[in-house]
């Protein structure tokens, strides 16, 4: 049951058609409880009065960024804090490409920046705007970034075309927005263990080995662990990004160090996701003094792989493992499934696509059953894919 009883919704609303539909969405907030503040672009008043969502939101409605509001808040500022939750419905392929592009010209655009709060975005335009290569490439964007997208439908639309444009339903729109205001919670009560960023081995006191990863997807993992419920713990190499505060960490320097510590944790977890990159090899000897240019011959040996120690004691819980390729993806990734006794391989094609450091992945999740190939995502969605994955195991 998710309660909006007090929740505070702002709805920016753009030019078009489909601004009459948006009663219907300010209304269903209002009867669920919430407060609502409506943002008006200067084209949407011309299709739907404001009058019409003040008297829907009993909240005045603002249309401008410099029209003083009697009292001494900022307002784009203090609209943009408030918020839990940011709806732009109907979203122009304007609005869509202002928000994409960091463009701040009016109090719409520029509390959609300012704000922190989960934005939903509702497309509504005319087939060929929705499929122009700009509108895709903008949204694709807004995605990247974390933006909820409400996508629109097929059908007869108000310039007489019949194709994709059509806004979402008010009834869908406020279904979506409850499930990012209310998320699922089906790891509750679950331990969640993320392995994160990349191991590094030192050659001398100045000088180490490691690798490109940056912790991204395991930040990522964390992050949507939590939000379904989950208690998560790190155990956190190097890396570049920030983890979610509420997740306990132990830090690591070497992949000897994140196998014992790993280790340590394997029976009060229940669901281990493999995110990071430990160093397979490292010196065989750290050397004492700093290594002089002429004695440049370092032996490497091998180090312990810790998903498959996990692998080995893990029972029957869920190990998503990763499999980072650059040719025979596929056959690489099986193999690691079934070497780590992993209930999930995710490959990464590292040759072909930006996958160290980047917002998105392009992955293969890789089972016993058989393989699927995923389009490009957010890594916060592949998280999901993840954990979805480990609660119907
Ligand atoms: C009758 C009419 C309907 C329109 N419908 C849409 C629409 O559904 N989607 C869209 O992106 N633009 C639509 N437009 C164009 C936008 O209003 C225009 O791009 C405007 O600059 C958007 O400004 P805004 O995003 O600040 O509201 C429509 C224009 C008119 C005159």
């Amino acid at each position: 049951m998710c309660n909006l009883q007090g929740k505070n919704i702002v709805v920016g609303i753009t030019g078009g058609i489909a601004v009459y539909k948006v009663c219907q969405v300010v209304r269903l907030f209002k009867k669920a409880g919430a407060n609502v503040d409506v943002i008006m672009t200067k084209h949407a008043t011309e299709f739907v009065a404001p009058l019409t969502f003040e008297t829907l939101s009993n909240r005045p409605v603002v249309t401008d960024m410099f029209t003083r509001s009697g009292h001494w808040e900022v307002e784009h500022i203090s609209l943009a804090k408030k918020a839990d939750l940011f709806v732009v419905c109907p979203a122009t392929a304007n609005i869509v490409g202002k928000f994409a592009n960091g463009i701040a010209d009016d109090m719409l655009s520029t509390t959609l920046m300012a704000t922190t709060a989960p934005v939903v975005v509702c497309p509504a335009m005319n087939t060929n705007m929705y499929n122009s290569p700009a509108f895709k490439q903008n949204l694709q964007t807004l995605k990247n970034r974390g933006v909820f997208v409400v996508n629109a439908g097929s059908g007869f639309l108000a310039c007489g075309d019949t194709g994709d444009g059509r806004m979402a339903e008010p009834e869908e729109i406020f279904e979506s927005c409850k499930q990012i205001l209310c998320p699922k919670q089906d790891l509750l009560g679950k331990n969640v263990l993320v392995t994160c960023g990349a191991t590094l081995e030192k050659l001398d006191d100045v000088r180490f080995v490691s690798n490109f990863s940056t912790g991204k997807m395991g930040s990522a993992v964390v992050s949507q662990a939590l939000k379904r419920g989950a208690k998560v713990t790190v155990v956190l190499a190097r890396h570049q990004v920030e983890i979610d505060g509420k997740a306990t960490v132990v830090n690591v320097e070497t992949t000897r160090q994140m196998l014992e510590e790993t280790l340590k944790l394997v029976d009060s977890h229940d669901i281990f996701v493999m995110c990071a990159a430990p160093c397979d090899y490292r010196p065989e000897v750290v050397a004492q003094s700093k290594i002089k240019a002429e004695d440049l011959t370092i032996k490497f040996v091998k180090n312990p792989d810790v998903a498959q120690a996990v692998g080995k004691i893990k029972g029957d819980k869920f190990l998503c493992v990763f499999s980072a390729e650059t040719d025979n993806g596929l056959a690489n990734a099986k193999q690691k499934l079934a070497k780590k006794n992993a209930d999930l391989a995710v490959l990464n094609d590292v040759k072909h696509n930006q996958v160290f450091g980047s917002d998105t992945n392009v992955v293969t999740f890789v089972t016993k059953d058989g393989h699927i190939d995923y389009p490009q995502m957010s890594k916060l969605d592949v998280a999901d894919l993840i954990l979805d994955k480990a609660v119907s195991k």
